[in-house]
């Protein structure tokens, strides 16, 4: 029972550590100055209509919740910081659209099984600790036959790079978490979802980035506005030589990724169904 009480208290702690993390900066900015083009991508290539009932998992402001919406789509947007939700609720009623906004924890989800036509998440579930718990929830609330759809940052692409650069200047991770960019790579998403999801489909695209004239432009834009690099910084804020040394490798790493005009984003793009 100790034991029981302790998993679930250091559970809690997990995911107030993270709830807050993406709460600093401007992640709603984030969404809508560089990665806007992702939500309408992942709710294409589901093909969501009119009527669907349809959930956005870790939906932040609601990047993908919205394109699915625009699409004639019940939706529910659910994520673990609440936060994020106002600059959602902002946009959504610019666009005269209706979301259900909704607190909610990728490993717990409180919805019911089944609830949805179709399930989907950009560049979202892939930051939930624990792999197949996430990946068992998504498929628990999907109607069988129902669509599920992922974007994912890949390992070897720019994000799942920059993760593997700051890692040496950041916390820890928790006991038995996984790091987010194994969400694209193709033999882990088959072995999350197995059997239970039919007509799986991972195509690797790229994501042409123009939001930044010049490396140093990224790297200060994600300082600022990105909560995991704001963290990280936040960690070495009195190493000085440590920020320098970070400071330039996200600097060169965002050089090579650029072309002189825009970056390119790789990024893993999974489409199925319930199976059932
Ligand atoms: C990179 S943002 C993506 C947000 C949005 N899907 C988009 O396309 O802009 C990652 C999101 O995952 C959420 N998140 C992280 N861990 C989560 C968890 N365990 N359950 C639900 N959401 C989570 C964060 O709060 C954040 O909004």
């Amino acid at each position: 029972m100790t034991e029981f009480v302790d998993t679930v208290a250091a559970d809690r702690a997990v995911k107030e550590a993270h709830r807050s993390m993406w709460g600093m900066g401007d992640y709603p900015a984030v969404a809508s100055e560089v990665i806007g083009d992702l939500g309408p991508i992942l709710a294409e290539a589901c093909s969501i209509s009119t009527g669907q009932r349809v959930l956005d998992v870790a939906a932040g402001s609601g990047n993908a919740a919205l394109a699915a919406a625009a699409r004639g789509a019940r939706v529910v947007a659910g994520d673990l910081t609440p936060e994020l939700f106002e600059a959602g609720r902002r946009s959504a009623s610019d666009r005269g659209l209706e979301i259900e906004w909704r607190e909610a924890d990728a490993e717990a989800m409180p919805f019911a099984d089944g609830e949805f036509d179709a399930v989907i998440s950009c560049v979202g579930v892939m930051f939930a600790p624990h792999h197949q718990v996430a990946a068992d929830e998504l498929i628990r609330v999907a109607r069988p036959g129902g669509a599920i759809g992922l974007i994912d940052w890949t390992p070897s692409g720019f994000i799942g790079r920059m993760f593997a650069v700051m890692k040496p200047y950041a916390a820890p991770p928790p006991p038995g978490a996984q790091p987010p960019p194994l969400w694209g790579d193709r033999a882990h998403i088959r072995e999350l979802f197995g059997d239970r999801v039919v007509d799986l489909r991972c195509e690797v695209r790229q994501l042409d980035v123009d939001a930044f004239d010049r490396p140093a432009a990224f790297r200060d834009y994600f300082k600022a506005k990105y909560g995991p690099t704001i963290a990280v910084y936040q960690r070495i804020a009195a190493e000085p030589e440590k920020v320098k040394e970070l400071d330039a490798a996200l600097e060169d790493l965002a050089t090579e990724f650029f072309d002189g005009t825009r970056m390119h984003w790789e990024y893993l793009l999974v489409t199925g169904r319930r199976a059932g």
